[in-house]
């Protein structure tokens, strides 16, 4: 492909986080590199079946269908329900398209396989839409931890917490906080695979040995509970031993009633390293009492899309795109792991309470001093067993 072409491109699932695709697809700089001359939507919605029409943009209810309609794709963007994922992947790949499929990867690890595997064959991007693996203040820091400035690498932590209504897990085709669909295929829609597994990933991430590579934990504790009736958690604590010696600690829930934005912090023998979430810069703070600052970290859809354009027109996305299915294995295998063998522990009756009762869209559940308690934790860099700390 020489770089003066434009490359055709299809976004299957334009509902839900596929209207930020709409908008990142509507921006000159991306126009001038892309035609986006199809989107797949079954459930296509007045306002956006109107967009598309003023856009000239066909609609197709099937992958399949768009491909036989419109001869060559090069690029397929796939925001799809993440039990699609592996299909929408396979269909696109065998019609000759390259691939930007958004995160997780997979619910669990036999549907991320099969995803690896064909990653592996040659001419084809296969990306993962991971922002944070794409976000150039990431990649930079992540450049310098690989080349040893900061030493071996001692803790990672993250805390994430963010409130989510009972509506949220109503959302969409009705795959919110499910474990399997009803003919018994994994979904294991969670915290820690949707919403904010952006987190954990990262920790795995920043620590894997090369730029497209995340670091697999030796040794994981986890702690899963919920607050809300869904089939799985809301609310989980993992610590973890990687392989490299460096400890992992994760805390993330839904089932507060105050959001905490991501808490990052990356320890190594010469520095610390420090996302704020006030300011969504990234820091590195030498024991010497000198700093790097890596700026903002830059999570925009079109951060990512405009990465595997550029990656596939230049057609050296090999060494420009570093989040693809085995980059997400650690993710993914941590996630498989708790859906295999973890006991979801309900938090106690009276101890859940509801914010905006009045209210349907915005109503929702927390339970009371979870928030406390995973600060603290986080604080002091222990593992919260939830059903002890609200054992009755
Ligand atoms: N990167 C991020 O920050 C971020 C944020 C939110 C969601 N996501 C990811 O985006 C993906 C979609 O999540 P969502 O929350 O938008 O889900 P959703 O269910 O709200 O939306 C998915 C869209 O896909 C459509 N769809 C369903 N079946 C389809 C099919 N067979 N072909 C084409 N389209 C189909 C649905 O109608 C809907 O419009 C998931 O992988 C999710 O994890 C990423």
């Amino acid at each position: 492909m020489k770089c003066s072409e434009k490359l055709k491109l299809v976004l299957a699932g334009a509902g839900g986080y596929g209207r930020f695709y709409l908008e990142a697809l509507a921006r000159p700089e991306i126009l001038d590199k892309v035609e986006f001359i199809g989107a797949v939507e079954p459930f296509l919605n007045p306002e956006t079946k109107l967009e598309l029409e003023r856009r000239g943009v066909p609609v197709f209810s099937d992958l399949s269908s768009a491909y036989e309609a419109l001869g060559q794709v090069d690029l397929t963007c796939i925001v799809t329900p993440l039990p699609l994922h592996l299909e929408h992947i396979r269909t696109a790949l065998e019609h000759g398209s390259h691939v930007l499929c958004e995160k997780p990867a997979a619910p669990v690890l036999d549907q991320l396989e099969p995803m690896i595997e064909l990653e592996k064959n040659p001419g084809k991007c296969l990306a993962i839409g991971f922002q944070w693996s794409f976000a150039p203040a990431m990649l930079r820091c992540k450049k310098d931890i690989l080349s040893g400035l900061f030493g071996d690498p001692v803790s990672v932590k993250a805390l994430v917490l963010w409130p989510r209504p009972e509506s949220y897990f109503r959302r969409g085709s009705g795959w919110g906080g499910k474990r399997t669909a009803e003919d018994g295929t994994p979904i294991n829609d969670s915290v820690a695979s949707n919403a904010a597994a952006h987190y954990l990933h990262n920790l795995y991430f920043m620590l894997g040995s090369s730029m497209k590579e995340a670091a697999l934990p030796v040794e994981m504790q986890v702690s899963a509970a919920r607050a809300n009736k869904i089939e799985n958690y809301d609310t989980i604590c993992i610590k973890a031993k990687l392989k490299r010696g460096a400890e992992l600690l994760y805390i993330a829930s839904h089932a507060v009633d105050e959001t905490q934005n991501p808490l990052i912090e990356y320890r190594f023998e010469n520095a610390v390293i420090r996302y704020d979430c006030n300011t969504n810069y990234l820091t590195a703070y030498f024991n010497d009492g000198s700093t790097k600052k890596y700026g903002e970290v830059d999570a925009d859809v079109h951060t990512k899309l405009e990465a595997v354009i550029d990656g596939v027109r230049n057609g050296n996305y090999e060494n420009t795109v570093y989040c693809t299915p085995s980059t997400c294995k650690p993710h993914v295998w941590t996630v498989d792991q708790i859906y295999r063998n973890e006991e979801i522990f309900q938090f106690p009756a009276e101890k859940i309470q509801v914010y905006c009762p009045e209210d349907a869209q915005a109503k929702g559940v927390f339970a009371a001093g979870l928030r406390e308690a995973c600060k603290k934790a986080y604080e002091e860099e222990t593992f919260l067993d939830f059903s002890e700390l609200f054992r009755s």
